[in-house]
């Protein structure tokens, strides 16, 4: 018989981490909750004009990456390959406009995009979303940027990367996109034969090329933020100024680009350090047309998604990382002493450390280093060195702060 095994790009779930997927949600309820975000659903399945209309026909997720099947009265339907859309439907088809604006909705859900399967790249994912419609107000751009990060904080995920831009109105765009192609054009021998390819659809994604002499042309190439309107600019200006007074850190990254279409003004990613070629924890951005573009009146909004899956990731590795521990070997007799005391210092930095407490020989001592998984080895001897165990280097440290760097700098990521 046939073994039945869960489909490609899928994950059963099970204990103890479908528990920690509730914690992730429970989180968001409650940092999205204190600033006035309340839970909504929306159909697992929509009318594929939804997606075709809303993310974009010539996005890479309608393209190629949707489930789409037609219902026995021969309608095309799709199961959901993000979220915003769909609630930007339901806004329409509830009259949601009718409310005090902005509507501030979250969600959590599976989401569902037909991608090659990877280490974070899954065809059944779950995100969290958060969105508020009906204002451009740049405190909301802000405000959502912050909240994710509290998340990202509090469910444990480690120092992620911000990533920042602005991509003005569509008219602005699609000016800038008709001056990058012709810059493209006319460079066009120095570019990969994919990015050619692609030249005429979305010239955008040269941006992102591993090629090395695509990548040079596009050191010289036009920037859309170098292009957005004045008002924009100052929509910008203005989001950042909250973001700074906040103190969050970010940088401006005009070569962001996002995989979907409806984007107008602020973009942004966070990106976890922890995580492999996946490295998107999440990421989002300003929508001021999308509710007009599925029949509803002219309405901005703004919001994101966060991959739980890739939240776990990173919160495991993490873990696993403070998991990790430092030796303190004693290669002098009368080094006891400081032995402890180093162990204590060392600790206090919130490392994990053992000591050589039974009399073992220095060889015994390397071995039992081994034995309890020590990315790091302190030897006390007539000086203090430090043992990377991952390379085997071994270098002399001048100081105690430097032994505190020198092991800091062996911890794995
Ligand atoms: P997105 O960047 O396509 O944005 O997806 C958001 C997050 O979902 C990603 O950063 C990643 O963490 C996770 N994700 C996406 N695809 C996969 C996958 N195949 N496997 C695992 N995780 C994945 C959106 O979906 C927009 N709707 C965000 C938004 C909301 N913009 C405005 N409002």
């Amino acid at each position: 018989m046939k073994k039945l095994q869960a489909p490609r790009g899928t994950l059963d779930v099970l204990p103890p981490d479908a528990r920690r997927r509730l914690e992730i949600v429970s989180i968001a309820d409650e940092v999205l909750g204190r600033a006035g975000y309340e839970p909504m659903e929306t159909p697992v399945f929509e009318d594929t004009e939804v997606f075709a209309r809303g993310v974009g026909e010539s996005t890479d997720i309608v393209q190629k990456e949707m489930f789409t099947f037609e219902d026995k009265a021969g309608r095309s339907l799709t199961l959901r390959p993000e979220q915003t859309a769909g609630i930007s439907r339901a806004y329409i088809e509830h009259g949601m406009h009718k409310l005090a604006q902005p509507v501030k909705v979250w969600s959590a859900g599976p989401f569902f995009r037909h991608e090659a399967p990877q280490a974070g790249r899954f065809r059944q994912f779950t995100q969290i979303d958060a969105e508020a419609i009906g204002s451009d107000d740049p405190s909301l751009d802000a405000e959502l940027i912050l909240l994710l990060a509290e998340i990202y904080e509090r469910a444990g995920t480690g120092a992620t990367r911000l990533r920042l831009s602005s991509l003005g109105t569509p008219e602005t765009r699609a000016g800038y996109l008709k001056e990058l192609t012709r810059f493209l054009r006319a460079r066009e021998d120095e570019l990969s034969d994919e990015v050619r390819s692609r030249l005429g659809r979305n010239p955008l994604r040269a941006f992102d090329a591993d090629h090395a002499g695509t990548q040079a042309v596009m050191k010289e190439a036009p920037l859309l933020i170098d292009r957005i309107s004045a008002e924009d600019a100052e929509h910008f200006s203005d989001v950042r100024a909250l973001l700074d007074s906040a103190g969050i850190v970010y940088v401006i990254d005009p070569t962001l680009v996002r995989g979907l279409d409806y984007y107008t003004r602020t973009v942004f990613e966070f990106e976890s350090e922890r995580l492999g070629a996946q490295a998107a924890l999440g990421g989002g951005g300003r929508y001021d047309g999308l509710v007009e573009e599925l029949g509803g009146p002219p309405t901005p909004g703004v919001g994101w998604a966060a991959g739980i899956e890739r939240m776990l990731l990173a919160a495991e590795a993490g873990a696993a990382a403070s998991a990790a521990r430092v030796f303190v070997a004693i290669a002098r007799p009368d080094a006891a002493r400081d032995a402890f005391v180093l162990a204590r210092r060392l600790r206090e930095a919130g490392l994990r450390v053992e000591t050589e407490q039974a009399g073992r020989s220095m060889k015994g001592q390397l071995k039992q280093a081994e034995r309890i998984g020590a990315f790091a080895t302190v030897i006390l001897g007539d000086g203090i060195d430090v043992k990377d165990m991952q390379t085997g280097d071994q270098r002399e440290a001048a100081s105690i702060d430097d032994v505190l760097e020198m092991v800091q700098e062996a911890a794995p990521a």
